[in-house]
């Protein structure tokens, strides 16, 4: 299965939202694709009814690391499985340099997103300084175990291997490196899991490179940004070539 995730970040107001939501879905899916839209917290509830029967699914892009109470500005697990949400991305970079998140707040918020029924993808990667000093395979290791060491075999876990530097910068990785990565993962995760998890490549994704990153034998998707807000990008996202 390929699994093609448009994260749209604090990007799009709910108009734009359900416009964008309405011309994607328009688009058929084909057999092997997971085709999955991340909307701002507020826009879930439109984009889904907009997406309702198309077969594209609903992600979110966090999820607090508990179920209710004193934690002002935050969205549990099970308000956004109340609004139909299936997938939720965690530990994105940007959450991690902007907003302090670490390995165990990260795996907590895996841990909530998996007792709500929700898929979580785990974001990890190095930044450019880490790649420059050789620590790429270290960081990606810790942010991984940290999480799976404490999963269970069956755990519905999807990991996105997405390199800081890659990420909104134009700049992509090397099919060669982003598949060096991933399949360092699928052995890594494999190792402390159990079981082989999947794994989508993400930084700079766009309908001119995203055949040959898909080629890759250890590459089972990809989590996309600044390419995912455009209808006709995402189609061809979805369809895998330009
Ligand atoms: P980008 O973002 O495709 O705009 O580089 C990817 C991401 O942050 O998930």
């Amino acid at each position: 299965m390929i699994y093609m995730a448009g994260n749209w970040k604090m990007n799009t107001t709910v108009s734009d939202a359900k416009e964008l939501a309405k011309e994607i879905s328009k688009n058929p899916i084909p057999e092997n694709v997971e085709a999955i839209l991340c909307p701002p917290f507020t826009h879930l509830m439109a984009v889904r009814d907009v997406l309702s029967g198309s077969g594209y699914k609903l992600g979110a892009q966090n999820i607090c690391h508990e179920d209710n109470g004193a934690f002002t500005g935050e969205v549990s697990g099970e308000m956004l499985k109340e609004l139909g949400v299936d997938y939720v991305i965690i530990g994105h970079s940007e959450r991690r340099q902007i907003f302090g998140e670490d390995d165990a707040l990260i795996l907590k918020k895996v841990q909530k997103a998996l007792e709500h029924g929700l898929h979580p993808i785990l974001c990890v990667g190095e930044t450019e300084e880490e790649r420059d000093t050789g620590k790429e395979k270290d960081i990606v290791k810790e942010q991984l175990v940290a999480v799976v060491s404490k999963l269970k075999e069956d755990d519905p876990l999807i990991v996105a291997y997405e390199p800081v530097w890659a990420i909104g910068t134009g700049k992509t990785a090397t099919p060669e490196q982003a598949e060096e990565m991933c399949a360092f993962i699928k052995k890594e995760a494999k190792k402390t899991l159990g079981k082989e998890v999947p794994v989508q490549y993400g930084g700079s994704v766009k309908p001119e490179n995203v055949e040959e990153i898909l080629a890759k034998p250890s590459i089972d998707g990809a989590l996309v940004g600044g390419a995912s807000l455009k209808a006709d990008s995402f189609e061809k996202l979805v369809k895998g070539k330009a």
